[in-house]
C-alpha cells in the first residue's frame, strides 16, 4: 500500500478526486485507486455497445463489477455516457432493411436504453454524461453531422436529458465534451447548454474533459473556459483530465522514456492547473483523471497506435511521479 498522502485528503476541501478505471484495473490497480481515489468512472464499460450490442440484448457483467468496486470502497461513481457518435452500436439508428429509422423509433429505442441503464445504478452513479461530444469542432456549424442529427436534428439532445432526468430524478445530468478550453468550441458548448436551460431541459452541469498537453490550452483559456461555463450557474467537473507530453500534432512514435525535462514540465502544469481550479472550488465539484496511473492509459494508443505516454500522476509501477509531489505540497 503506498505510503504518500492520500490525493483525495490533499483537495477533499475543494473537489472529489476520479480516477477512469475498466474490469480489469479495478484489479491490477486496485491499492492505488482505493488510497487516492473517491470517485470513479467507466472507462468503456457503461458506453452504448457495450451494454446494449443487440436491441433484445443488454450485458451489464462489467459495468456491475465496477458498480460493486465502488460499493465496496465506498466510493462515488459517475455515469459515462448515454448519448454519443461513437462505440454505440448501429442497429440504434437502423430498421431491418439499413435504413435509417424514424425520429419516433430512435426516441422510443434510447428513451428505453436510458431508462433501463440509469434505472439500473439508480442511487449508486450520482452523474451522468447523459450526452457526449455533440459539438462540431470546427466552422460555424454547432453540432457534428451524425447519425443522431441525420434523423433527428437537434432535438435528441433535449430529449436524451428528459429521459435520464425521468430514470432517476437524483441524478446530476451532464453535458461532456473535449477541447472545451478553445475558445470558439467553448462558446458553442455554452451556446447549446445555454438553449437546453432556456428551454427549461433538465441539465445540472459541464463536463470538461480535459484531455490536455504540456503545450494547450493555455492557463487563460482554461480559467476563460470556467468563467464561461460558471456564468451559467451550473456545476462543472473535469471528467478525464490527462496531460500529454506530446503536442497533438506530434506524431513522433519512437521515445521509450521521457525525453529530459518532459515530467518536471509536467508538473509544473499539473501544480499550475490545480492551483487553478482550487480557485474556482465552489463551482467544480469534481475532478476526474482518464486513468490511474500511466501502466493503462488510452494516449498508449492515441492519436498514435501504440505509442507510450506518461500523462498521469503515477508512473507503470504505480510510483508517483513528479506531478504527483507538487500537487501533494498543495495541500
Ligand atoms: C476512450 C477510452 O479511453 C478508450 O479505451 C476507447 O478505446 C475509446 O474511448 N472521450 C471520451 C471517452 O468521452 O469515452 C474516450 O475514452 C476518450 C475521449
Amino acid at each position: 500500500v503506498p505510503a504518500e498522502s492520500a490525493l483525495k485528503d490533499i483537495f477533499a476541501e475543494d473537489f472529489h478526486i476520479g480516477a477512469a478505471v475498466s474490469s480489469n484495473t479495478i484489479k491490477s490497480q486496485e491499492s492505488l485507486l482505493t488510497h487516492h481515489f473517491n470517485s470513479i468512472t467507466a472507462e468503456n464499460e457503461m458506453k452504448f455497445a457495450s451494454v446494449h450490442p443487440e436491441e433484445e440484448l443488454y450485458t451489464f457483467e462489467e459495468a456491475d463489477q465496477i458498480v460493486d468496486f465502488a460499493r465496496k470502497h465506498g466510493m462515488a461513481v459517475r455515469g459515462h455516457t448515454l448519448v454519443w457518435h461513437n462505440q454505440t452500436t448501429d442497429w440504434l439508428f437502423r430498421d431491418e432493411q439499413n435504413q435509417l429509422v424514424s425520429k419516433a423509433v430512435l426516441y422510443e429505442r434510447i428513451r428505453s436504453h436510458i431508462q433501463t441503464v440509469v434505472g439500473r445504478y439508480k442511487g449508486d452513479i450520482y452523474a451522468w454524461d447523459v450526452v457526449n461530444e455533440v459539438i462540431a469542432d470546427d466552422g460555424d456549424q454547432l453540432l457534428r453531422t451524425s447519425s443522431w442529427t441525420e434523423i433527428a436534428g437537434d432535438e435528441f439532445i433535449a430529449k436524451a436529458f428528459e429521459y435520464a432526468h425521468a430514470a432517476d430524478p437524483n441524478a446530476l445530468l451532464f453535458y461532456n465534451d473535449y477541447n472545451e478550453s478553445h475558445p470558439s468550441k467553448r462558446d458553442k458548448i455554452y451556446t447549446l447548454v445555454k438553449s437546453l436551460l432556456d428551454r427549461g431541459v433538465p441539465i445540472h452541469g459541464i463536463g470538461l474533459q480535459a484531455h490536455w498537453n504540456l503545450f494547450n490550452p493555455s492557463l487563460d483559456d482554461i480559467r476563460a473556459a470556467i468563467e464561461k461555463y460558471a456564468s451559467l450557474g451550473l456545476q462543472l467537473q473535469l471528467t478525464e483530465l490527462d496531460v500529454s507530453v506530446f503536442r497533438f500534432e506530434d506524431k513522433r512514435a519512437d521515445l521509450t522514456e521521457p525525453e529530459p525535462g518532459m515530467l518536471e514540465q509536467q508538473a509544473e502544469f499539473y501544480e499550475a492547473v490545480f492551483k487553478l481550479l482550487k480557485e474556482y472550488s465552489d463551482v467544480i465539484s469534481a475532478v476526474t483523471f482518464w486513468g490511474a496511473a500511466d501502466d493503462h492509459t488510452w494516449l498508449s494508443d492515441f492519436p498514435v497506435r501504440g505509442r507510450k505516454n506518461w500523462p498521469l500522476l503515477f508512473d507503470e509501477r504505480h510510483r508517483p511521479k513528479p506531478a504527483y509531489y507538487r500537487l501533494a505540497a498543495l495541500a
